[in-house]
């Protein structure tokens, strides 16, 4: 194709494509929330309920852990291996009597695995609805009959995701709960090489009044004196220590003491857990233009359990009909079943980047104008919102083309023709729309086009559905506050743009501002709970647990790591 041609074609597509598919777009904010989250600790403990599955690569030579009661080896398949040593140790050498062995193990090439987002490691109805509708193929209504959903069965959900996967050609399911770690489905695999074997019973240890058969047997925990294990089939009876939690002192979550070398075990873990607090967990690589959502709008059954609740309230699988399960299983398994390339465009750098530019000024914005009273100078007020949102917008205002503009004409009406090259003719764009599709423009050129999977078109739709938003928004503030002139208007304008901020903050429900109000000592580490550590939840009680909103319990603090 002619160039000239090329770049008219080009922003024709860009426009056409916007305006044509009106794609319902009330789930874009949840898409992007699930988008920039994965394999980052704290926004998937903020919104716990994943609703999102996509397969990645996990690296060559990563090392991985496994601790156990017993010196089999290979361990029987499935099993579970952990990025941080401290998780295999706490829930092995703290939590349970006798003796811990722990094994190192190295990937020796890329493995395929399926992440599962959201808090998916952790036993909570919300928190496994994704891997119940894989596991049953239907919604709660039907699928509960179903052996496989029993909340403390995790081995039985572990093998039942590994016979989906494998038949799939996966090596494992990557999921979350204080940490990440890896459900290993073929321990015979030449994916995995044993580093070391080591028997590591840390002194002290008291000893197991039976031994741990990993899986248990079925009729394991049946009798009240059982000390009971993590992955039990039943829920922990009302024994002594029920409910301990790390800091009680010496005796373990199950009522015997602990070593005294293993008591910091849930400590360290939380530690390990809160390493990667807001970055992506290493060694992992996902396939984004692979990634299926329960937030895809195709799913209507879900509207209403949405509708007016917060992320963290979201109940898939109660509310989802067999129907739009069997929908999103036949996409999830055409999509891996197929190698389509992709537009290879890092998505999730993308909805980074945006987070990144935005999070801040909108935090700032906010503070300012909910702050706002009787002793301010209101005209600083204004001057500081002029320049807060001119900041987000300024590479797109074209001033030099219109130095009297208006602060509205020269954000939504001003057509300024951006040069591409020499000798190109672009069609003339607003400030607007050039921040709108500030960071998907390059997606009309027609080779992407042909390379986009539909899953990256559900992408690109969030990804400009929230930039449309925070640049109409902030667009407005600017314009507004520019064009100001009678200062009897501006307790008026000031409380508008505080509800509109307001507004804005809890549409996009954004886990980037996330953080602890105080500086922590050297002591301490600023962390959200984490299940099983610091959050019961769920089946443990005692907490706020899912489908009850969180806000005020998953805010993060300073805790202690000494005991
Ligand atoms: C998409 O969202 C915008 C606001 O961000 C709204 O104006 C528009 O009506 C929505 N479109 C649909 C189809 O819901
Ligand atoms: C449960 O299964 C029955 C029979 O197949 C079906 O008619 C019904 O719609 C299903 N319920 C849901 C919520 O999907
Ligand atoms: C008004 O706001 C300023 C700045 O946020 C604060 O320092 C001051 O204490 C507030 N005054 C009153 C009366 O609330
Ligand atoms: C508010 O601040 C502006 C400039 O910063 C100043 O000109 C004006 O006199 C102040 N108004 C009051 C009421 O102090
Ligand atoms: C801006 O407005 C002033 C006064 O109306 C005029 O002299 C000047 O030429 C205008 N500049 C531009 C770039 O339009």
């Amino acid at each position: 194709m002619d160039k000239l041609i090329q770049k008219y074609f080009f922003f024709f597509t860009l426009f056409v494509l916007a305006s044509t598919y009106s794609l319902d777009n009330s789930t874009a904010p949840y898409i992007f929330n699930d988008l920039y989250s994965l394999l980052v600790q704290w926004p998937n403990t903020f919104h716990p309920n994943g609703h999102t599955i996509i397969p990645g690569i996990l690296e060559p030579y990563t090392l991985l852990y496994h601790a156990r009661k017993d010196t089999e080896i290979p361990p029987p398949s499935p099993e579970w291996l952990a990025f941080d040593p401290e998780m295999s140790y706490a829930v092995m050498a703290t939590k349970l009597p006798g003796p811990t062995y722990m094994y190192t193990y190295r990937t020796t090439k890329s493995a395929k695995v399926l992440y599962f987002n959201g808090m998916s490691a952790a036993w909570g109805e919300g928190w496994l609805d994704t891997q119940y509708t894989v596991l049953t193929g239907q919604g709660k209504t039907n699928g509960s009959r179903n052996n496989e959903v029993s909340l403390w069965d995790d081995y039985g959900r572990a093998k039942g995701l590994c016979q989906w996967s494998e038949q799939r050609g996966f090596d494992g399911i990557v999921r979350m709960n204080a940490g990440f770690e890896i459900i290993w489905c073929n321990f015979n695999s030449p994916s995995l090489r044993l580093v070391s074997s080591l028997n590591i019973t840390p002194p002290g240890t008291p000893e197991a009044r039976r031994s741990f058969p990993f899986p248990l047997d079925a009729d394991f925990g049946q009798s009240s004196s059982d000390e009971l294990p993590l992955h039990s089939f039943r829920p922990p009876g009302r024994g002594p220590g029920r409910g301990r939690r790390p800091g009680d002192g010496g005796r373990g979550p199950w009522g015997y003491n602990t070593a005294p070398l293993a008591r910091t075990g849930f400590l360290e873990w939380m530690r390990a857990a809160t390493r990667y607090h807001s970055t992506i967990q290493p060694h992992l690589s996902l396939s984004y233009h692979q990634m299926v959502s329960f937030y895809y709008p195709r799913y209507q059954s879900l509207y209403s359990s949405r509708s007016g609740k917060l992320m963290q309230e979201h109940l898939l699988w109660e509310h989802i009909t067999d129907e739009d399960v069997r929908t999103f299983l036949d996409e999830l398994d055409s999509v891996v079943s197929t190698d389509l390339p992709g537009t290879e465009f890092d998505w999730q750098a993308a909805a980074m980047d945006v987070v990144a530019f935005w999070a801040d000024r909108i935090g700032q914005t906010q503070h300012l104008l909910d702050g706002v009273n009787s002793t301010l100078n209101l005209t600083d007020v204004v001057r500081t919102v002029q320049q807060l949102s001119y900041s987000s917008l300024n590479p797109f205002i074209a001033y030099g083309d219109a130095l009297n503009a208006s602060g509205h004409d020269i954000v939504f009406n001003f057509r300024s023709s951006p040069s591409l090259s020499p000798g190109t003719i672009a069609p003339e764009t607003t400030a607007l729309e050039r921040c709108t599709y500030s960071a998907t423009e390059f997606l009309a050129e027609p080779e992407l086009q042909i390379l986009m999977t539909s899953q990256e078109y559900i992408l690109k739709m969030s990804i400009e559905t929230i930039l449309e938003r925070l640049c109409t928004d902030f667009g407005t503030l600017f314009a507004e506050s520019t064009d100001l002139t009678d200062s009897d208007s501006y307790p008026t304008f000031i409380s508008s743009w505080n509800s509109r901020i307001d507004t804005l903050v809890r549409w996009l429900e954004w886990p980037a501002w996330l953080r602890c109000e105080e500086i922590c000592d050297l002591d301490s580490i600023c962390t959200m709970p984490a299940w099983p550590i610091t959050w019961g939840g769920g089946p443990f009680g005692g907490r706020p647990g899912p489908g009850r909103s969180n806000v005020d319990f998953l805010k993060p603090t300073c805790r202690r790591l000494t005991m």
